[in-house]
């Protein structure tokens, strides 16, 4: 399209956000799902349902535009649950899973604040009193979404990744009785980086107390070396 003024840009920058958030809406169910943490599940379903509004407000834009919010793929966004998607392909433990979701997510929340401050400093400059309004509500709850996921981690979800003491209950004694060979995590120990050698020491014999919900289990591979 011909872009000659800022207008122009304007408009194609809301079909970028829309497509992101379009996008948004599906990858969001996804992480819900797998996600182990039911405070991050809830997370996301919130913020699915914030999303869904995302979306309207960009549509009530659009009709305000008399243009159409379709005819551009965010790539961005694209990129971005590609990399959650990758994630999920790792054979990790499942609090590992979800400080990494909560790190995917929080991308994508900081690529929507800056899209989303854009649009609205923009709407300014047009004049565009309504979308201002309507692109700030959206761009505060981006916003409270990306605390909410930063709250997550560092109050829990990070720590049992570190750790790996996740939420088991006095177990630890009997663990120790039982040997290791429950946890289910040695295997894929080192893949990802993300743990490096940080974690030495504070497993031992730490970690193969039930979880509840045997929440250390690796996703979709329970079968796998978890022996109760
Ligand atoms: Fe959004």
């Amino acid at each position: 399209m011909d872009m000659e003024t800022l207008r122009d840009l304007y408009v194609e920058e809301l079909k970028d956000l829309y497509s992101a958030e379009k996008q948004l809406v599906r990858a969001l169910g996804k992480m819900a799902k797998n996600a182990s943490s039911e405070e991050l599940q809830q997370a996301f379903q919130n913020h699915l349902a914030e999303t869904e509004g995302h979306v309207e407000r960009l549509e009530e834009i659009f009709e305000s535009l008399e243009a159409s919010p379709r005819g551009k793929k965010c790539v961005g966004m694209e990129g971005l649950i590609e990399e959650a998607n990758e994630l999920l392909e790792e054979d990790a433990a499942e609090d590992v899973v979800d400080a990494g979701l909560i790190s995917k997510a929080q991308h994508v929340e900081h690529y929507e604040m800056a899209g989303y401050g854009t649009v609205r400093a923009w709407a300014q400059l047009l004049g565009e009193d309504r979308h201002v309004q309507l692109l700030q509500q959206t761009l505060d709850e981006e916003m409270n979404a990306d605390k909410l996921l930063t709250q997550l981690a560092e109050s829990t979800i990070n720590i049992e990744a570190a750790t790996g003491e996740g939420d088991e209950e006095g177990e630890e004694e009997q663990s120790s009785s039982r040997g290791r060979s429950s946890r289910g995590k040695s295997a894929s120990r080192g893949k990802t980086g993300a743990r490096g050698g940080s974690r030495g020491g504070s497993r031992s014999g730490s970690r193969s107390g039930s979880r509840s919900g045997g929440s250390r289990a690796k996703r979709g591979s329970s079968s796998r070396s978890r022996s109760r």
